[in-house]
C-alpha cells in the first residue's frame, strides 16, 4: 500500500482511501443566513490577510494536481460568487494540465448576471443549493427574499451550458418537509438533478439534533407518495449520493444520507479552506496549516509532503453516532460543503 513516503503518492491514508477531489472554500462569507448554517446577524468573518489570494489559491490547486493526483476541484464557499476574483480562478484552474473537471456549488444569488461568463472560463457545471420553491418558506429559511434571483440563476447557468444543474435540498422538520415532491417535479419539469441531503451537526450555533433529523428513508417514503422509485439505488461509487430512477427513468433523484448512509469508506476527498487550511474531512477536528508553508517560501516540494500528511492521518468515518462526538470547532460555511 502507498504511504505519503511512497515516491509520486498521491493523497493515501492508512485506511488506503486515494483523495482525488478537492473541495476549494473561497470565503466564508455569505449573502443568505440559511437557519441550518448560520445565526441570523452572520458570523465573525475572516479577516482579509488570512484569506488566501488568488495566486495563493492557484498555486495551491496546481501543486494538487501536478503533484498530488487531484482530477476533481469544486470551489465553495460560504458563497463563492462572492468572491471578486471567481471567474479568474476559474480560468486558472481549467488551464491546469491534466485539466481536472471544475464545479462550482452555489446558492444560486448573483449566478444568473456572471453564468456566461464562467462558462467562458471553462467551468463545467454547478450545484445550486434550494431548499423550497415557496417564496414565504424561502425567506423563513435563508432569512432573505431571494428566491427568484435564485431561479433566474439556475435558468441562466442551464442555458450557459453549465450542465447537468444539480439542486442541493436540505429538509427540516415542521418548515419545508413537505416539498421533495414539488422540489422533484421542478427539477423533472426543467431538466435539473435533484439531490436531498440529510441536515449534518455543521451549524454554527451547535443546534443540531440528530432526533429531528429527516432521514434518508423519510426522504424516499415522502417521494414515493407521489413517484414511482426504483426498488433500489442505481449506483454509488465513490458519489455520495445515492442514485434512484423517477418513474422508470431516465430522470434520477438523488439522496445523499450523510448520517444514515454514511460513504466514508470510499470518500475520495481533501479540503481546503479560505483561509488556507487542508482538512481531510468535513469532520476533522486538526487542520493542516499549508497558508504558513506558502508565505514562508516553502518549495511546491515541501507543500506537497505536507499536504500528503495532512491527509495520511484521514479517520475511517465521521463518528456522529459515537457517544464521543463532537461537532468540529468550524461551522459548514468556513470549511465548505
Ligand atoms: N447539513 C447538510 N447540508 C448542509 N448544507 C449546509 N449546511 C448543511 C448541513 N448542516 C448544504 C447547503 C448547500 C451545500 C453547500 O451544503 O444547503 O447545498
Ligand atoms: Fe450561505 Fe450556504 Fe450557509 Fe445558506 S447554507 S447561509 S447559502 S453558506
Amino acid at each position: 500500500m502507498a504511504t505519503p513516503d511512497t515516491p509520486g503518492a498521491g493523497l493515501v491514508d492508512t485506511f488506503g482511501r486515494v483523495a482525488t477531489d478537492l473541495r476549494v472554500s473561497l470565503t466564508d462569507r455569505c449573502n443568505l443566513r440559511c437557519s441550518y448554517c448560520m445565526p441570523a446577524e452572520g458570523l465573525d468573518w475572516l479577516p482579509k490577510p488570512e484569506v488566501l489570494t488568488d495566486d495563493e489559491v492557484t498555486r495551491l490547486m496546481r501543486i494538487a494536481v501536478e503533484q498530488l493526483g487531484v482530477r476533481e476541484i469544486r470551489f465553495t464557499g460560504g458563497e463563492p460568487l462572492l468572491r471578486p476574483g471567481i471567474v479568474g480562478i476559474v480560468a486558472a484552474t481549467t488551464a491546469l494540465r491534466p485539466r481536472p473537471e471544475v464545479s462550482l456549488t452555489t446558492n444560486g444569488i448573483g449566478l444568473a448576471r456572471i453564468a456566461g461568463a464562467l462558462a467562458e472560463a471553462g467551468l463545467d457545471r454547478v450545484n445550486v443549493s434550494l431548499d423550497t420553491l415557496d417564496p414565504e418558506r424561502f425567506r423563513t429559511i435563508t432569512r432573505r427574499d431571494r428566491l427568484p434571483d435564485v431561479l433566474a440563476g439556475m435558468r441562466a447557468a442551464a442555458d450557459a451550458g453549465l450542465t447537468p444543474v444539480k439542486v442541493n435540498a436540505v429538509l427540516l422538520r415542521g418548515i419545508n418537509d413537505n416539498d421533495a415532491v414539488p422540489l422533484l417535479e421542478f427539477c423533472l419539469q426543467h431538466g435539473y438533478e435533484l439531490r436531498i441531503i440529510e441536515q449534518m451537526p455543521l451549524d454554527a450555533q451547535h443546534a443540531w439534533d440528530r432526533s429531528t433529523m429527516i432521514t434518508a428513508e423519510e426522504i424516499l417514503t415522502s417521494l414515493r407518495t407521489r413517484f414511482a422509485l426504483s426498488e433500489d439505488p442505481v449506483e454509488r461509487g465513490a458519489s455520495p449520493a445515492e442514485t434512484w430512477l423517477v418513474d422508470g427513468g431516465p430522470a434520477r433523484v438523488g439522496v445523499i444520507g450523510s448520517v444514515t448512509r454514511a460513504f466514508c469508506g470510499t470518500c475520495d476527498r481533501t479540503r481546503l479552506t479560505a483561509d488556507g487550511q487542508i482538512r481531510n474531512c468535513l469532520f476533522a477536528r486538526e487542520e493542516s496549516d499549508l497558508r504558513a508553508a506558502l508565505r514562508s517560501g516553502g518549495s511546491d516540494e515541501e507543500i506537497a509532503d505536507r499536504w500528503r500528511l495532512a491527509m495520511w492521518t484521514k479517520k475511517p468515518g465521521h463518528g456522529i453516532d459515537d457517544p464521543s462526538f463532537l461537532q468540529p470547532a468550524r461551522p459548514m460555511s468556513s470549511i465548505g460543503g
